[in-house]
């Protein structure tokens, strides 16, 4: 990948370029793009364009979401929530979405077929909103180098698999700032965290806050993502590179492991596919393993098997 600023960290350290990939169908599977996956790599396909049909460019507008929405998505169950228009509308974004979904099911059950049959579909979404005009509080700011973590799902562990694709019909690039491998990340921040409260978790079930208790895992992704997000002189020193995802490619990352922030761009789609992490090729690899290696003790109730 040419033209690249890069701080610290190599782009190509961080990022495996799939040049010959043209098709979301009919990918070889290969061990090391599994492993270089696993270990917090982004997987970018500069040649795999999602294709929005003619009668949909209309769709490829900030204007179809509902007032309150950030994004527009198509739950598990096929119901599709935040967008504005008439029903055909509505209809055709379900249909273009749904699209989406079956090309990165097909192209992540191809990659990495010792997913398959464990894989737990997730929502699709559609992001027409502009980054850079974007207006957040420090936290909901994907504009930091991050982690995803959730603070109303705890996930206990479970990956968070993501496909994304950049449809900007203008040809604008979608731009990240990729971070540090998460070990070292982890490594920086752990001893920062607030302890993990049984009692507190337990609180904050009873509260509807947390729609299941959050197990110390959870509170230790919830201490990550902040404590990078609010650490403003870790955002500019920490090692990272920026990468621009051409419009007309695709690209994939746990992105509960790589390190990442979206700094501009336009008209994205993207899948999440929940994985438990017993099922990875190296579960060893996990931020699941790491936190716990980290602090010498399990972090969920369970561990995975
Ligand atoms: C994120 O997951 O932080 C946002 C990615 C994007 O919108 O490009
Ligand atoms: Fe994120």
């Amino acid at each position: 990948m040419a033209c690249c600023f890069v701080r610290g960290l190599s782009v190509e350290s961080q990022i495996v370029e799939m040049e010959a990939v043209l098709h979301w169908h009919g990918v070889q599977a290969n061990a090391a793009w599994a492993a270089a996956l696993e270990a917090g790599k982004v997987l970018y396909f500069p040649h795999l364009g999602f294709q929005v049909l003619p009668q949909e460019a209309r769709l490829i507008d900030p204007g179809i979401l509902s007032p309150q929405s950030r994004n527009i998505s198509l739950d598990a169950n096929g119901a599709l929530h935040g967008a504005s228009g008439d029903p055909a509308t509505v209809q055709a974004l379900g249909t273009m979405i749904g699209r989406f979904r079956a090309q990165s099911q097909q192209l992540i059950a191809a990659l990495l077929p010792h997913y398959n049959g464990h894989l737990r579909l997730a929502p699709t979404s559609y992001r027409p909103m502009q980054v850079e005009s974007r207006r957040q509080s420090w936290r909901a700011d994907d504009r930091r180098l991050h982690v995803d973590a959730f603070p109303s799902r705890p996930n206990d562990g479970e990956r968070i698999l993501r496909v994304f694709a950049n449809v900007n019909p203008a040809g604008v690039a979608r731009v990240w700032r990729v971070g540090e491998p998460f070990e070292t990340v982890a490594q920086r921040f752990v001893p920062r965290f607030t302890r993990y409260s049984k009692w507190q978790a337990g609180a904050l079930r009873a509260l509807h806050v947390t729609k299941s208790l959050r197990s110390e895992y959870d509170h230790m992704m919830l201490q990550l993502h902040d404590a990078m997000k609010s650490d403003l002189d870790y955002q500019k020193s920490a090692g990272q590179a920026t990468v621009p995802f051409a419009a007309g490619s695709a690209w994939v990352c746990f992105s509960d492991q790589t390190s990442h922030a979206v700094m501009s761009g336009q008209y994205m789609l993207e899948q999440t596919l929940f994985l438990a992490p017993q099922h990875l090729y190296d579960p060893q690899s996990s931020p699941l393993a790491i936190l716990s290696r980290l602090a010498g003790r399990p972090l969920v109730a369970r561990q995975p098997g």
